[in-house]
């Protein structure tokens, strides 16, 4: 609702030039070390996503995983990190993609989705949804399907929602 909205506007913490100059980064850390509202965060990133029958949250590293895991303890569904490269110990997937200068990948274990699987993917952030893109790329690549985005955030002058699907993507914040 909006009164949560204004609570969690009013708690991220603007740091102008970071990672570096032109790029102001909204810090959620004070969301995160305040145990009532992150746990309103989690409900109203959850809330849409019930009775969908979620059977994998994936979580976007890093700040992905903090509010992945619990959105997928609240859907009873299983949690799957999507990591960079040469994080994950196992077999795994990689698809690539590109940021403002050069690229990234994210990888997951090849067995973490497969067919029939549900899935949510969740991060903090969505700007031009590269990442949430390559993100969806995995789970249909492993057979599983994409049922939607969840985002702390979304920058809606920027083309991420468009390009993951309107319909498919909430965010608790826009600007
Ligand atoms: C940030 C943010 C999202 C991504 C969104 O991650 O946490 O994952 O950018 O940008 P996009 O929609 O344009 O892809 P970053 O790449 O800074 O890495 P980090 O989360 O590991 O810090
Ligand atoms: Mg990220």
């Amino acid at each position: 609702d909006s009164s949560l909205r204004e609570e969690v506007g009013a708690r991220l913490r603007d740091i102008p030039d970071f990672p570096k100059p032109g790029i102001r980064f909204k810090d959620m850390t004070p969301v995160l070390a305040d145990p009532r509202l992150l746990s309103r965060v989690v409900d109203a990133m959850a809330a849409p996503f019930q009775g969908q029958r979620i059977s994998r949250v994936v979580g976007v590293e890093a700040r992905g995983f903090l509010l992945g895991a619990p959105i997928a303890l609240k859907l009873h569904a299983g949690l799957v990190p999507a990591r960079k490269p040469g994080k994950l110990p196992w077999r795994t997937r990689t698809e690539r993609y590109s940021l403002e200068y050069g690229e990234d990948a994210l990888q997951v274990h090849e067995d973490a989705v497969g067919p029939g699987d549900r899935v949510l993917i969740v991060d903090d952030l969505l700007a031009t949804g590269g990442t949430a893109d390559a993100a969806a790329r995995l789970v249909t690549q492993l057979g599983g399907e994409v049922v939607g985005f969840s985002f702390l955030i979304s920058l809606d002058f920027l083309p991420g929602r468009e390009r993951l699907g309107r319909d498919k993507v909430c965010a608790l914040l826009s600007y």
